[in-house]
């Protein structure tokens, strides 16, 4: 089953510092004083340059530039990356480009510069409008910088702004959980992200869980709630943590869990990219410390390349197709992993048995019960055997 085309291709810069690094965030982000500004957007534009010729000739359709912090960034910094982006990349017109920034690490003047400079999305990680909560969480802000975050990315210039929120916080009831959203609501932003938090290994609340977290039941209830409200004012719930009002969905993250493609440049950043004249997909992967990444600098800076065999490209496709509310369509399976839909049909019958998926006209749509359940449906895709069905581009 010979694919035409390559998937739609995006582009991933990280920005791997913060002010102060959060008690629960295991991102590859670190605490600074002192940027290295300079020596960074060298070495980004490094890493493009030599990644350029896996992607000859293909238009970049998003971009995101995420951390970490990249709102610590300067408005000149971030200017002069995006001279060099559009100096060594085919930048679509009507590229969607956002930027990751935190309430209390920017100010309306480097919003101002970033828009002039052409990002035309901006992410504001707001977790929480609780002064109590945003301390629990060893946030850097509080309630009122936020909202100030909020209006400067709209005084700016901002038309597509996302709010970060968290729900399932220490000592949080489900009408907390809720006031926090009518408060995000309240402000209409564009598209909102609400992250149920997870405790991750190698973070401080791991080593030091902290007390009252809500169990299971509670945070099933904070998220129906939460759901419910947001649908009830427009906000279409389009993946398992996002919603937005009309169209306003992220093209960057929508082609990744539609299994596209992307460049990822910047410390510890992750790329995968499809050689469909060779019938490949890769996944890199760079160095992932800064101070050792900066070193690297002027070398090629990936760590590791592996290559996607056929049960490789099931899984992953599954892991990201799932997350979608609208799931997808067996010809997009096929196109962008090159395999049969026939590999992965007994497991989606068997899912469907169990009330996880429907599959209705070759469109495959997790169900409620899948959503709720997604780490057990997505799991059952682990373990194909398709090595005998060969890949072919
Ligand atoms: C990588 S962070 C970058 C955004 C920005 N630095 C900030 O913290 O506001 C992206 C988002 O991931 C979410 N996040 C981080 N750690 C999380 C965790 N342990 N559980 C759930 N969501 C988490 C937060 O909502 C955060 O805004
Ligand atoms: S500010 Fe964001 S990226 Fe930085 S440590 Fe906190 S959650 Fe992680």
């Amino acid at each position: 089953m010979p694919v035409k085309h390559p998937p739609p291709l995006g582009l991933y810069i990280h920005m791997p510092w913060c002010e102060k690094k959060c008690p629960y965030c295991d991102f590859n982000s670190h605490t600074i004083d002192q940027l290295p500004e300079s020596d960074y957007i060298d070495a980004l534009l490094n890493d493009l340059e030599q990644d350029l010729p896996l992607v000859w000739g293909r238009t970049v359709e998003t971009i995101f530039i995420g951390g970490g912090t990249p709102s610590l960034f300067s408005g000149d910094a971030i200017d002069r990356l995006f001279s060099g982006l559009r100096a060594l990349l085919n930048l679509s017109a009507s590229a969607e480009i956002t930027l990751e920034s935190n309430p209390g690490s920017a100010d309306i003047e480097h919003f101002r510069a970033y828009r002039e400079t052409g990002i035309n999305r901006l992410s504001i990680g707001i977790q929480s409008f609780n002064d109590g909560h945003l301390h629990a969480l060893g946030r850097v802000h509080d309630a009122s910088l936020a909202l100030q975050a909020f209006a400067s990315a709209r005084q700016a210039g901002f038309d597509n702004i996302n709010l970060d929120l968290m729900y399932g916080l220490p000592d949080q009831s489900v009408s907390q959980a809720t006031a926090d959203l009518q408060q995000a609501i309240a402000l209409k932003p564009e598209h909102i992200s609400h992250y149920q938090l997870t405790i991750e290994p190698n973070t401080l609340f791991h080593h030091r869980p902290p007390a009252a977290m809500p169990d299971d039941d509670l945070s099933w209830e904070q998220q129906s709630a939460c759901q419910t409200l947001l649908s009830n004012q427009h906000y279409r719930q389009y993946e398992i943590s996002a919603y937005c009002l009309d169209n306003h969905h992220c093209r960057h993250n929508l082609n990744y869990w539609k299994f596209g493609d992307y460049l990822g440049i910047g410390a510890g950043a992750h790329g995968k990219i499809t050689l469909a004249g060779e019938n490949r997909i890769l996944r890199r992967v760079r160095r992932r410390a800064p101070r050792a990444y900066l070193q690297s600098q002027g070398r090629d800076s990936i760590t590791s390349e592996i290559e996607l065999d056929a049960s490789d490209r099931a899984f992953e496709f599954m892991l990201n197709a799932l997350r979608l509310s609208s799931g997808f369509h067996a010809s997009e399976f096929v196109d962008s992993t090159g395999l049969s839909f026939s590999d992965i049909l007994p497991v989606l019958q068997k899912a469907q048995d169990l009330g996880l998926l429907t599959l209705d006209q070759w469109q495959v749509c997790p169900s409620e019960r899948g959503f709720q359940y997604l780490n057990d449906l997505q799991s059952m895709f682990l373990d194909l055997d398709i090595t005998k069905n060969q890949a072919f581009f």
